[in-house]
This record gives structure tokens, C-alpha cells and sequence, in this order.
């Protein structure tokens, strides 16, 4: 029997795979595909202190590998959030992060604090990357500066664990790691989306109405995967890899490399019930390959050093 269980900091996941936020509604929308108990966890899609309209149309767009993205953060504002969505996730036996997004820290630190009345979700994920707001300029996810200012502002208002959620469009990925684990955040989440567009050359129109966007699917899984590993050999603290991941391989070399869970996004718009398939073959793959636990494997990779000196 190979146990799958993982530790984020505080959190104990009954295995490494959770749904990436955006890409899974709030998490029951997906329950006749992916039972909560098969998961490790589930990302909401961003919370705003404020209902959000989101973009203009076309906000989605298809590319070679993967596809563009440009909601805009659309959604009903926190306290639709704690009226509707909340008391269904009452008794969901999943781990239950609601990512939070903002566009000053006043207003994470609002939306953080009303969410503080629901014991139903047990951490938060801050959203410091959409690159569908503020015209792409993405300064939570850009500057270090502010990045540890909102996560260490959250970090004083709850005890439940903080996750920041990093962009890959920045130059150096270990400097904002660095600066939300000095802001007080008990993880990192990599990455959020890559900056794309797309056009038409025949009629000169954009994919997206916002002309760039998001950019995520499997073309992006060795931009992510560096960005994982650079932030892992960077921080003490734990990281969850995102970006490209839609099969099981995929899944044990972000493991591999040091991050501590995973989460799953773009697959499981082609696949709804990718999360749950893997979730069931995980064990068989790890005992192929000898491991008695998924955490053996974890940061296992050769050469890897974190700055507290362990290989974990
Ligand atoms: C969006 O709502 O625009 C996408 C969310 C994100 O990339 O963080």
C-alpha cells in the first residue's frame, strides 16, 4: 500500500493532486466527474471583495497547445461567495483553498477577512498573477515589494494557511518567492498563466478581445516546471507546481523536483475526470517504480539543494 499522503506546512492532503483555480468552477460543479475524496484538494476560481464583470468577449481563444485566456476575474464578489457556495462545501471531505484576488491589498486583506466567518475553507490562495487585470501589468506578480506587502498583510489578519500564487512573467521567479515566504506565506503556488496572444492574419483580428491574455496547456509545462524548481531550491517553504500538467508523468517530475502537491487545469477541460483517473493510477505507478510513499519521491531529484540545506 503506498501511502499518498502529502504535508503543506499546517495541511495534511490525502494525496498530491488538486484542481487549479479557474479551471474547476468552485469545486462541486465537478463532483459527477471528480469525488472530493479521490482529491487532495480543490481550488476555488478567484474571489473579489467586489462582484467583477470581467472582460469583454472573445476572452477565451484556442491556440496550437493550449489556449488563451482572458476572464477578467469574473465573479459574484465574497459575499455571494459565502452565501451560495460555502454552506454546499460544508462536510466535502477535501482540503478547500479559495483563491482570493484584488486589486489593492486592502482589498485581499477585506475579502480574506469576511472569509474568515466560513470554517469550511481551510486555506487560502492568493491570486498575485492574473495577467487579465490592470492591462497585463501584473504588479502583485511582478514586484517583490508588493508581493511580500499583500501576503504578509493577509498573514496578519488569519491563522489558516496562505498560499501566494506566482506569475511566470517575471525575469528572476526566486525573488518573488523569496519575498512572499518573507511576507509569511506557508506556500507558493507555480505558476499562474503565461502572457499570450493570438491573431488572425488574414482579417488582422486578435484571439482575444483584450489582445493578450493567459496562456496555458502542455506548451507551457517546461516554463512552469523551471519556474516549480527555481522556487523550491529558493524558500523553505512547501510549493505547488501548476502550468501544462495533464498526464501522470507529468504530475511525478513536478514531485520530482520538490514541489510538495500539484494542481491540474487546462487537462481537465478536455478531460473532466483526468483529476480522479490519476489519482487512481497513482499508487500502482509509484509501486512500479519502488517507492513505498509519494513523499519519498518528493524533491528527490539529483542536484537539488534548498537554501535550509535539506534535499526536501
Ligand atoms: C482570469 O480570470 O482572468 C484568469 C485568472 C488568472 O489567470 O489568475
Amino acid at each position: 500500500m503506498v501511502d499518498l499522503s502529502v504535508q503543506l506546512g499546517a495541511l495534511v492532503l490525502r494525496n498530491p493532486l488538486l484542481s487549479a483555480s479557474g479551471t474547476f468552477g468552485h469545486g462541486l460543479e465537478m463532483e459527477h466527474f471528480v469525488s472530493p475524496e479521490s482529491l487532495g484538494g480543490w481550488v476555488s476560481k478567484t474571489v473579489t471583495l467586489e462582484p467583477r464583470h470581467g472582460n469583454p468577449a472573445p476572452r477565451i481563444c484556442e491556440t496550437e497547445a493550449g489556449f488563451l485566456n482572458s476572464i477578467g476575474l469574473e465573479n459574484r464578489g465574497v459575499d455571494s461567495y459565502l452565501e451560495k457556495i460555502v454552506p454546499a462545501l460544508k462536510g466535502v471531505d477535501a482540503v478547500i483553498f479559495t483563491n482570493v484576488g484584488g486589486a489593492s491589498p486592502d482589498d485581499f486583506v477585506a475579502a480574506v477577512e469576511r472569509l474568515e466567518e466560513a470554517d469550511e475553507v481551510d486555506a487560502y490562495e492568493l491570486n498575485l498573477s492574473c495577467p487579465n487585470v490592470q492591462g497585463g501589468k501584473l504588479p502583485y506578480g511582478t514586484d517583490p515589494k508588493m508581493a511580500e506587502d499583500v501576503t504578509r498583510r493577509v498573514r496578519d489578519v488569519t491563522k489558516k494557511p496562505v498560499f501566494s500564487k506566482l506569475s511566470p512573467n517575471v525575469s528572476r521567479i526566486s525573488d518573488m518567492a523569496k519575498a512572499v515566504e518573507a511576507g509569511g506565506a506557508d506556500g507558493i503556488t507555480a505558476v499562474n498563466t503565461l502572457l499570450g496572444m493570438s491573431v488572425d492574419w488574414r482579417n488582422g483580428t486578435p484571439g482575444l478581445a483584450t489582445i493578450q491574455g493567459g496562456y496555458s496547456g502542455v506548451g507551457m509545462k517546461p516554463v512552469a516546471l523551471r519556474c516549480a524548481w527555481d522556487c523550491v531550491r529558493s524558500v523553505n517553504i512547501p510549493v505547488i507546481g501548476c502550468g501544462g500538467i495533464s498526464t501522470l508523468d507529468d504530475v511525478l517530475e513536478f514531485l520530482v523536483v520538490g514541489c510538495s502537491a500539484v494542481q491540474i487545469g487546462t487537462a481537465s477541460f478536455s478531460n473532466p475526470s483526468l483529476l480522479a483517473e490519476m489519482a487512481e493510477e497513482l499508487p500502482a505507478r509509484l509501486a512500479e517504480a519502488g517507492f513505498d510513499s509519494v513523499r519519498e519521491l518528493i524533491g528527490s531529484m539529483h542536484g537539488l539543494e534548498r537554501p535550509g540545506g535539506s534535499s526536501k
